[in-house]
């Protein structure tokens, strides 16, 4: 039972104040969305969805006000006066009535422009697009922080999953030491299939095309060119230095065979493309953060966390020292789901510009000294196709022995032409294991490397 409340001569508590959540009348923020493609459109029918629940909340009403687009005549059943439509995407951010620009057009310009003229303009600015900021991030920060306004980019990484908040505010305290990701839905979509279903590559990214999951030109998702990009911004956002998409170390997925797919889970493995961010190490003296970034194939134990995102999943691993391990995990890509992430910075921006404050600053963060990949040190599986005959092995190891790779387990199999040997080692640097592959292919009785990955997990650096 509650205790009663005490009688007599105690002084009244002072009657509670009651905040209204309900703004009588609410503050009308005029939106300017350039683009209304996939996200854009989207967008359009999300806040038309939320738009009451968000008044009651935060007493903001948003109201999309203009729209720029390449197209005005196209048909893009959305439920709004065709007079907001106009071709000249400038005139959006020219509009009085617009306070918050919503860059969805993608790709670098005229989207870097119309970015900067928004921000020059005193006009925060929320973007999805990733290869705006992870190619031209340090001039837009700098712009944003110079007009005293937001530029949000959630939605630029692993889509509707927040992060970016997250790491930027909840993390702000916390040493980061690495961020792993399965940052493309398209790859993971790929090796999923190729994995729980036995599909080979082709088979499995024709299927994905089929379903929309990844383009006709495939390229910029499976040669890693897309998760190159997310990797310089997460490694910007965790370790609080600037990393370009072209400072990305990166390798894609179209090598992998189904002879690797099966050997990796003999050995107790998946395959799954990963955006690797490392701090190799940070000096306060003057303020250097050195950083490892790249993406590549990567052979994950199946006991990790990240070896169970399957399908189109996206999710993303951070180990902290004071925090430990975290994983974030969702959907990576699709119009509402990236809607819900633009949304989320928009109602932030919207919020900070009627407070007339803005959020965490990144303009003045220093360069990042990008270790090159031939000095990180990674655990490898090597699959040799050989010739069978006495003494073969022998000379192999002798090889990795003279390099300084040391071997961790090795595997034998077939006989005759099918003879194969994998190997997979301990911790090496890339240009130890690189000069031990190239002395391997030049031997007699080594008849290819079939393949080489690099492997996760107990004896990693
Ligand atoms: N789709 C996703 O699942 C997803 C997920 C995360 C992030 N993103 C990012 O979100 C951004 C938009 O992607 P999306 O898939 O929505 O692209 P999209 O479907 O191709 O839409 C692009 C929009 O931009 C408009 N546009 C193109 N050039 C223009 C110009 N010069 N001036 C004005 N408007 C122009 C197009 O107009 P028309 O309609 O007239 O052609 C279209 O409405 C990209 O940066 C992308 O990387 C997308």
């Amino acid at each position: 039972m509650e205790a009663s409340a005490p009688r007599g001569n105690t002084p009244s508590k002072p009657p509670r104040k009651h905040y209204r959540v309900v703004v009588d009348s609410p503050l009308k923020i005029g939106v300017g969305l350039l683009g209304c493609g996939i996200v854009g459109s989207s967008v359009v029918r999300l806040l038309d969805d939320r738009r009451d629940e968000i008044i009651k909340r935060t007493g903001l009403d948003l109201e999309i006000v203009s729209i720029g687009v390449r197209s005005v005549a196209r048909d893009r059943h959305l439920d709004i006066d065709p007079s907001i439509l106009t071709s000249d995407a400038q005139s959006v951010i020219d509009n009085s009535a617009v306070d918050v620009i919503v860059e969805v057009i993608g790709g670098i310009e005229p989207a870097r422009c119309l970015v900067l003229d928004a921000l020059a303009a005193g006009k925060p600015v929320v973007t999805a697009n990733k290869e705006l900021v992870a190619n031209h991030g340090a001039e837009l920060f700098a712009a944003a922080d110079a007009a005293g306004v937001d530029l949000l980019f959630e939605a630029a990484v692993a889509g509707g999953i927040p992060l970016m908040r997250p790491m930027r505010k909840s993390l702000i305290g916390e040493s980061v030491t690495r961020v792993m990701g399965i940052v493309n839905g398209t790859t993971n979509y790929i090796l999923t299939k190729m994995s729980l279903e036995g599909a080979g590559y082709a088979d499995a990214l024709s299927e994905a095309q089929r379903l929309g999951y990844a383009e006709r030109d495939p390229t910029a998702d499976v040669e890693g060119f897309d998760a190159g990009a997310k990797a310089a911004i997460l490694a910007t956002t965790a370790f609080g230095a600037h990393v370009v998409a072209g400072d990305v170390y990166h390798e894609g997925i179209s090598t992998i065979t189904r002879v690797d797919i099966d050997f990796a889970d003999r050995l107790g493995y998946v395959i799954k493309l990963l955006a690797i961010a490392e701090r190799v190490s940070s000096s306060d003296e003057n303020s250097t953060v050195e950083v490892a970034v790249r993406v590549h194939p990567t052979m994950v134990p199946k006991d990790h966390p990240l070896a169970s995102v399957n399908d189109s999943f996206n999710a993303v691993f951070i180990e902290g020292e004071a925090v430990g391990e975290l994983m974030f995990y969702g959907r990576g890509a699709g119009g509402m789901v990236t809607a819900s992430a633009v949304l989320g910075d928009l109602i932030d921006a919207a919020s900070h510009r009627a407070a007339g404050v803005a959020g965490t600053p990144l303009g003045d963060l220093p360069r990042a000294l990008v270790r090159p990949i031939d000095d990180i040190a990674s655990a490898f599986y090597i699959h040799l196709e050989v010739i069978d005959r006495p003494g073969v092995l022998a000379t192999v190891a002798s090889i990795f022995g003279d390099h300084g790779v040391s071997i961790r387990s090795m595997e034998q199999e077939g006989l005759g032409d099918q003879a194969r040997i994998v190997f997979i080692t301990h911790a090496g640097l890339e240009r130890d294991v690189q000069s031990t592959l190239s002395m391997l292919r030049d031997l007699d009785s080594v008849r290819s490397v079939l393949s080489v990955l690099r492997v996760i997990g107990d004896d990693e650096v």
